[in-house]
């Protein structure tokens, strides 16, 4: 596909109409549907905030990324002044900042929703991952490489066996995609994280319920916070400013989940503590698990090794695979892409080698 420059586009003197503008603006989406380039044909759509319209990024042209933001700027600030729909005029001021923000990176842009592509025995399956605009220390309201790479991996583990139901806990879940994409094998997953995560986490489960029931799994969501890992608060069906309902988990299960959860000194432990107090006493149980092997975090993964060990859990299976952590500045600036490329270590522990 031939690469088009910002000069082919239409310019504000030539006075464009809304539709040539809309249009273009369409085109200039750099949407990240997820971080691996070679699915993006299948699985681009962006919509929510970033604008009403929707655009496959397989079928758009590519544009040379060089002087986009001057051309998104000269629209902004373009009074648009032969276009007479003023619905028209607002729609190409709010697309063109969503452009804009774009490409100042996560942080800048709005909320989004955006399709993660699944794979399970009986083919690929799409879940629909809601993050709203990211405010202050809430990294769980984005959802990390580790997750997407440790839910395609999950089916690898073969741990749901035909007729018998598994009970899985997932710890900080952020956004839910790992545990939604292991509801959608056919478990019953618990879903937790900290309070100000768990809305979100609640109408994540909720926009996917219909395809994890499909496939004969469920989902609950709580709120368990690693500091004081013996409570976990479990909803039933809502959030907690309008479902005062909740019960205390007094289960314990045969298998735990969490990835990218190490990232200061007390999590290790943490972490640890509550993988003790949840994971139930079966040889057979497992915990699951993958970090990004970042530099300033590397003693945080070696700490929870140690600490795992001394619960008496070892590692069964571990291995390392590549994966993007964010889009940087995708599609705009190809060292940012690079640089969003984060290594990861999963791992599978149990109680003893034969259990594997
Ligand atoms: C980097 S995010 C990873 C989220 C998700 N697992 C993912 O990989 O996309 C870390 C998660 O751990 C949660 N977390 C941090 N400290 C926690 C604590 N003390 N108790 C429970 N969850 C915690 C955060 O709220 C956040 O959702």
């Amino acid at each position: 596909m031939s690469l088009l420059d910002v000069f082919d586009l239409p310019q504000i003197y030539t006075k464009p109409s809304p539709e040539a503008l809309l249009e273009t603006l369409a085109i200039l989406t750099s949407a990240p549907p997820s971080w691996e380039p070679s699915d993006i044909k299948d699985t681009t759509e962006c919509s929510a905030r970033l604008g009403r319209r929707r655009i496959t990024k397989s079928k758009a042209p590519q544009i040379n990324p060089e002087g986009v933001s001057r051309y998104l700027t000269s629209i902004v600030s373009s009074d648009l002044r032969w276009i007479q729909d003023e619905e028209a005029k607002e729609e190409i001021w709010n697309q063109a900042s969503f452009r804009l923000s774009e490409r100042s990176g996560r942080t800048a842009m709005g909320a989004l929703s955006r399709k993660f592509r699944i794979p399970s025995p009986e083919g690929h399956i799409e879940l629909s991952i809601h993050e709203p605009a990211l405010t202050g220390d809430d990294l769980g309201l984005k959802t990390w490489a580790a997750s997407y790479l440790l839910a395609k991996r999950l089916p690898t583990f073969n741990l749901v066996q035909p007729g018998r139901k598994l009970q899985v806990l997932e710890l900080g879940s952020g956004t839910g995609l790992v545990g939604l994409a292991m509801a959608s094998l056919g478990a019953d997953v618990v879903l937790t994280d900290l309070t100000s995560i768990h809305p979100n986490l609640v109408r994540n489960l909720r926009d996917n319920n219909e395809i994890v029931q499909e496939r004969n799994g469920s989902v609950k969501s709580g709120v368990l916070d690693w500091t004081e890992p013996t409570s976990c608060q479990l909803f039933l069906n809502g959030d907690l400013k309008t479902d005062e309902s909740y019960v205390n988990l007094d289960t314990k299960f045969p298998v735990i989940l969490a990835t990218d959860s190490l990232y200061s000194p007390e999590h290790p432990r943490w972490l640890v503590n509550t993988i003790e107090t949840w994971l139930a006493q079966d040889n057979d149980a497992k915990v699951i698990v993958e970090f990004p092997l970042r530099d300033a975090y590397l003693p945080e993964i070696q700490n929870f090794r140690e600490h795992m060990s001394k619960i008496g859990l070892l590692v069964l299976e571990e291995g390392h695979e590549v994966g993007y952590d964010d889009w940087g500045h995708c599609g705009v600036d190809e060292e940012e892409d690079d640089n969003a490329l984060v290594r990861c270590w999963w791992s599978c522990w149990g109680r003893s080698l034969v259990a594997k």
